[in-house]
């Protein structure tokens, strides 16, 4: 055996055992390498994971063992050393008892100490490899000898390079059911040479191996003396690691430490390059500078603090600074922005609704981000050239596509390829809280840099004051045939009466116009919606007390809609008419149609309505008549003057 390919076990020291945390944490800029495995179990990953576990330290399995125990905390801290994000994210889910399918392990050889993520290959792939592959510097890609490359390998290979990894090792296993044939691999290793060339990694590194028999994985083959190349082990111990050019100072602030009114520090991890105290920095996105006066630790003060490490920052100034906010090299700040263009993976079973708004996660802030239809989906299966970019109206479960977006508020950001930190965002359904996908933001769209808000002399206050009135919105939400529409009609006649301005929005109506390019998809749906919500603003801030009488069927867009309105403005109205009921009044025969299956999509049918949790006012038309109905919301309102 060589020299280089004999391995050398590691006693890990005492405090691996006593807090795997804090040991990473320490570690973290030591020769630790973190590599995912790609492949399913028929490609024989569990046997090379253990080939490599047992033959690399079999001398110390009871301390694997209670690594191997504490596996969901490798995982926990070590995601959270650079990917907090998405780790943020993905304990959210842990609290929920949802289990992340991705099992750590450590190993260690003389050379090296390696943090393995195992990611199982089914259904759920993509939230798998994400979880994964976000921290790691290399994919080991594992194929079988007798299938060769498979669509599988291409899209792991592909989600791999997406999401940032640039060393990758095919794993050509189970050499020893073809004879160790020298000819098979070579075919091999050519094919996915072709392949992998249009995706710019840095080194691709084939290697012939059975884990089985334990060929070429820590220990060289005999059997195949034709390799003259590393054994995986070998390569895993040569990869070069990852951050070595020097990055400008980034930290996102993940809370303001002030225990007494003497001292305020802001605590984060540093995500990039390095800090000391005089530093110049700057705090985005309010673009506020200051002087560091102090870096503490744990461990105490410090002259300086580096990327991967804790700490907190002591300032010269009393700026505005909290969490979510991003404190960075004064002279080499990263760009703030609030639209985007970005590569999205799609995590849930749940499709992406384009118009919706997620939750978007990036370092340690969370504001609201709406999603456009993709611009395109990638072919997985073939995820290169032009052929690849495929029509697509939202993106499914494993969906991967090119998507604009924009967030409530402007953010800093670097790109995902600059920083996996101030570029790798996830995405959280606000209904579920569930973790439904994860993105990479490529650049900011130039349009939103152009376009600013305007300032008007005349402003909401007095176009409400010459009218004498509060502006509402009143927003009627019910069934088809509910009644929102007559009792709308009924309450602004009696507003009209009392002198008040107002304006009624009606469904029907404002579909022969403003909105008769939507039909009755959910995307369109909520579409609609934002576009009355807009409108309904618009309205509002002219002073008017607007009625909407739209199904508007989702919680979340109504949600959205009180969101844009000031507290208070947004009075939601639930006609709380059952299905039955207005079925069996069916005033314009189109249940009849749906029914019939002669209308898709209808409302109650075959299109969900989510009724209100809390609407402010409840009325119906079964046990109140029309002119009840409205009496009964005029009473409610009119505090209004
Ligand atoms: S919403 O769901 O997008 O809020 P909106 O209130 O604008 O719907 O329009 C609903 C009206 O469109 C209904 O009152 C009905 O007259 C008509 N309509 C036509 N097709 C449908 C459908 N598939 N589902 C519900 N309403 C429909």
């Amino acid at each position: 055996m060589a020299d280089a390919d004999r391995p050398h076990t590691y006693r890990p020291d005492a405090l691996i055992a006593e807090d795997i945390g804090a040991y990473l944490a320490r570690h973290r800029d030591a020769d630790m390498l973190r590599f995912i495995t790609c492949g399913s179990v028929d490609d024989g990953k569990s046997t090379l994971i253990g080939r490599l576990l047992y033959d690399s330290q079999a001398v110390f399995e009871d301390q694997i063992d209670q690594l191997q125990h504490d596996s969901a905390r490798v995982g926990t801290q070590g995601e959270s050393l650079d990917f907090a994000l998405l780790v943020d994210g993905l304990s959210a889910e842990r609290e929920q008892g949802i289990t992340i399918d991705v099992a750590y392990r450590f190993f260690a050889t003389e050379k090296r100490k390696f943090i393995v993520a195992d990611t199982p290959g089914h259904e759920e792939y993509t939230r798998n490899m994400v979880t994964g592959a976000s921290t790691a510097d290399a994919a080991v890609l594992l194929v079988d000898a007798r299938k060769g490359v498979l669509q599988q390998t291409r899209r792991h290979a592909f989600l791999a390079h997406l999401l940032g990894i640039r060393h990758v090792i095919l794993a050509v296993n189970k050499m020893d059911l073809v004879d160790y044939a020298q000819g098979t691999f070579e075919q091999i290793r050519e094919d996915f040479a072709r392949f992998a060339e249009q995706l710019d990694f840095t080194q691709v590194t084939a290697i012939p191996i059975s884990g089985f028999a334990g060929d070429n994985v820590v220990n060289r083959s005999t059997a195949m003396g034709w390799y003259d190349g590393p054994t995986l082990i070998g390569q895993l111990e040569a990869v070069p690691l990852a951050g070595e050019a020097p990055r400008p100072f980034r930290m996102p602030v993940q809370w303001v430490n002030r225990p007494n009114q003497d001292f305020r520090g802001f605590a984060g991890l540093i995500s990039d390059g390095a800090i000391r105290p005089g530093d110049a920095v700057r705090i985005l996105p309010s673009g506020a500078t200051s002087t560091v006066t102090a870096i503490e630790t744990f461990d105490g003060g410090q002259d300086e603090a580096i990327a991967g490490q804790s700490i907190t920052l002591t300032l010269a100034d009393d700026v505005d600074c909290s969490r979510g906010d991003v404190i960075v090299a004064a002279d080499d700040p990263p760009q703030v922005a609030d639209q985007f263009e970005a590569s999205v993976v799609w995590m849930d079973r749940t499709a992406m609704k384009p118009g919706r708004g997620y939750w978007l996660k990036l370092g340690t802030r969370t504001v609201t981000a709406t999603l456009q239809p993709p611009k395109y989906e990638i072919d997985v299966n073939n995820p290169v050239g032009p052929a690849a970019r495929l029509a697509a109206k939202t993106l499914e479960l494993n969906g991967i596509g090119v998507v604009e977006l924009h967030t409530d508020r402007p953010i800093p950001f670097e790109a995902y390829s600059d920083s996996k930190t101030l570029g790798g965002f996830i995405l959280i359904d606000k209904e579920t809280n569930a973790t439904c996908g994860c993105g990479m933001l490529n650049f900011a769209l130039r349009r939103a840099q152009n376009v600013h808000w305007q300032q008007t002399d005349v402003g909401r206050e007095h176009h409400a004051a010459i009218k004498n009135q509060v502006p509402r919105v009143l927003w009627f939400t019910g069934l088809s045939g509910s009644g929102k529409s007559t009792i709308a009609n009924a309450v602004e006649k009696r507003l009209a009466l009392m002198n008040r301005h107002t304006f009624l929005l009606d469904g029907d109506n404002i579909r022969h116009g403003l909105n008769r390019d939507l039909g009755f998809t959910e995307t369109d749906r909520i579409e609609n919606i934002r576009r009355i919500g807009e409108v309904a603003k618009l309205m509002a801030d002219a002073g008017l007390i607007v009625l909407t009488a739209f199904i508007s069927p989702f919680r979340a867009e109504r949600q959205m809609v009180r969101e844009m309105l000031p507290d208070g403005e947004f009075v939601e109205i639930y006609v709380e008419t059952p299905l039955e009921v207005a079925e069996a009044r069916d005033v314009k025969g189109l249940y009849k149609k749906a029914r019939a299956g002669e209308l898709k999509n209808f409302t109650g049918i075959d299109s969900p309505y989510e009724p209100p949790e809390r609407p402010e006012i409840r009325v119906n038309t079964v046990d109140m008549s029309v002119e009840e109905a409205a009496d009964h919301i005029i009473a409610q309102v009119l505090p209004l003057k």
